[in-house]
């Protein structure tokens, strides 16, 4: 990685245009030349101001950075988190051919990590403990935060309906929750999942040892331990803490946590699919990565997503991206793209440690339509920042309500191409209504699945993970690591205790006195 992104958009002359999307939408063409599919999606990104001009610049600009050796670097499990010299090997768990490219040792440890997953969840989906079929299991506890919790909460939310079981998640350290949550459990059948890759995480291991304890006043310490399980790299830490090491499943080192919706840390997730259903979300992936190696960049989901978002975030300087679900089984998308991109792409240095020439990660948002559209959309439409939104849409639902699909998808179409068009509004004695004049020219992309389905699921996922990794690439950042994550929770641990003790003092460069004081004269 040597091009600096500011410089090679001069260099290619892209800059920003004034093309109106009401004219662009009206060109013959305008879809065939602006979309593009793989598998179970479409993407359309007509309703964008790139014209033919601007996407042969900006492919020409991707090829001349070399994207494709780049990608080959990620697949060929070469160190591409160059700042924690690590590959980035989360397609293993899904993709064969990357699997294979593990050494020997790592190899076996995955394989058997994901046989241990798969039969697990296999056993809680028949209501009991793995290899104990007189303990029942009716709920699971999964307790996790970030990228252990946000996969598997989407997966179960999105595919999720028919099971039994029920998972109840515990992420946010606030006991309120934890203690709604445990009072309508029987310890006797649930089962606890703890996701923490490094087994360090404050929230998470603070409710599991609150739900620990929960556990063994119910059933003695040895039952307990039973119902105990844990996601993690370090195997270690998670038996000291008391899981029983049967119950350890393993997570490599290689797959980031927000990266992680492939592995074990989807045990639960992959209890109510059901393994086949999560056999199909894991080859919904693989086959985006092949697609994602093998399509040619005018055809590549994810290059031209990318190229996309760099048109709008580092030519036309959109500081924000929405992203609105039409449909309710995915309300958690926007929460689960928003750390996916802002923390690997919220970086001010390049690879290199040196500041990078231009803007990275947007800011990501999104609420599912229609509800969107009565909170958000006024400032979509109106507003004097424009945001560029992915409108996300399933074309064949799961239900034979037909009215109500064909007005979903009504609402979606007719907000992207409100957001084209815009309107002039109308006159009152002879003077426009500015305030019922909406300026049109916002963009916005449309992405179509065929069905939501496991395959379908794994399909977008994957999509947007590589489009991540292109961006990142043209940026210059790592997306791998996340570093500004731990300031902020070295100066918790700092401050828990004055809290908890007023004589408990913290160094005065934290400027809390007075706000701590404030705290403790109202307790
Ligand atoms: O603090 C951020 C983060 O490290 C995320 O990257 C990660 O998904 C989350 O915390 C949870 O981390 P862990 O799985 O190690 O508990």
């Amino acid at each position: 990685m040597n091009h600096k992104l500011h410089l090679m958009l001069q260099k290619y002359n892209i800059n920003k245009s004034n093309k109106l999307l009401s004219e662009l939408l009206m060109e013959s063409g305008r879809f065939t030349g602006f979309s593009a599919s793989s598998g179970k999606l479409l993407l359309d990104f007509s309703r964008t101001t790139v014209d033919q001009e601007v996407l042969e610049k900006l492919l020409g600009l991707a090829e001349e950075c070399d994207v494709q050796k780049a990608r080959e670097r990620l697949f060929d499990a070469q160190v591409v988190n160059v700042t924690e010299q690590k590959a980035a090997l989360h397609m293993a768990m899904r993709s064969d051919d990357v699997l294979h490219k593990l050494e020997p040792q790592a190899l076996t440890r995955v394989t058997q990590a994901r046989e241990k997953l798969f039969s697990y969840a296999t056993a809680f989906a028949a209501g009991h403990l793995p290899g104990k079929s007189d303990q029942p299991v009716r709920h699971i506890i999964h307790i996790g935060i970030g990228g252990s919790v946000l996969g598997p909460r989407l997966l179960i939310e999105a595919l999720g309906a028919d099971s039994l079981l029920q998972v109840h998640f515990l992420s946010s350290v606030d006991a309120h929750h934890r203690s709604k949550v445990l009072a309508g459990l029987d310890p006797a059948e649930t089962a606890v999942v703890i996701a923490t890759k490094s087994f360090t995480t404050g929230e998470t291991l603070l409710h599991a040892s609150r739900v620990m304890q929960w556990l063994e006043q119910r059933l003695g310490k040895d039952d307990a331990a039973h119902r105990l399980f844990a996601v993690s790299q370090d195997l270690s830490k998670a038996e000291a803490f008391g899981i029983p090491s049967a119950n350890i499943l393993y997570l490599p080192a290689w797959v980031g946590g927000r990266y992680s919706i492939w592995s074990a840390v989807s045990l639960a997730a992959a209890a109510v699919m059901g393994a086949n259903a999560f056999q199909q979300f894991l080859q919904g992936a693989a086959e985006m990565d092949h697609h994602f190696r093998t399509a040619p960049g005018e055809e590549n989901l994810p290059v031209l997503m990318a190229l996309t978002g760099i048109w709008h975030r580092n030519v036309c300087g959109y500081p924000t991206q929405a992203v609105i679900p039409y449909d309710h089984r995915l309300r958690s998308l926007p929460a689960y793209l928003q750390q996916l991109v802002m923390e690997s792409g919220g970086k001010s240095v390049d690879q290199q440690g040196t500041s990078v020439d231009c803007d990275t990660a947007p800011v990501v948002f999104g609420e599912p339509g229609t509800d969107a559209q009565h909170s958000l959309f006024q400032m979509f439409h109106q507003g004097t920042d424009i945001v560029p939104l992915s409108f996300i849409g399933v074309i064949r639902p799961d239900h034979a309500d037909v009215e109500a699909h064909a007005s979903v998808l009504a609402n979606m179409l007719a907000q992207a191409t409100a957001l084209a068009r815009g309107t002039g509004g109308e006159e009152k004695s002879g003077t426009p209504d500015t305030h019922r004049q909406m300026p049109g020219n916002r963009p916005s992309e449309v992405i179509l699945l065929d069905e939501l389905s496991p395959a379908s699921l794994g399909q977008l996922l994957a999509l947007y993970e590589h489009k991540v990794f292109v961006e990142n690439f043209l940026w210059g950042t790592n997306p791998f690591d996340q570093f500004g994550v731990e300031l902020g929770k070295v100066l918790a641990n700092a401050i828990q205790p004055a809290l908890q003790d007023l004589s408990h003092e913290i160094p005065a460069n934290y400027g809390l006195d007075a706000i701590l004081d404030y705290i403790h004269s109202k307790k």
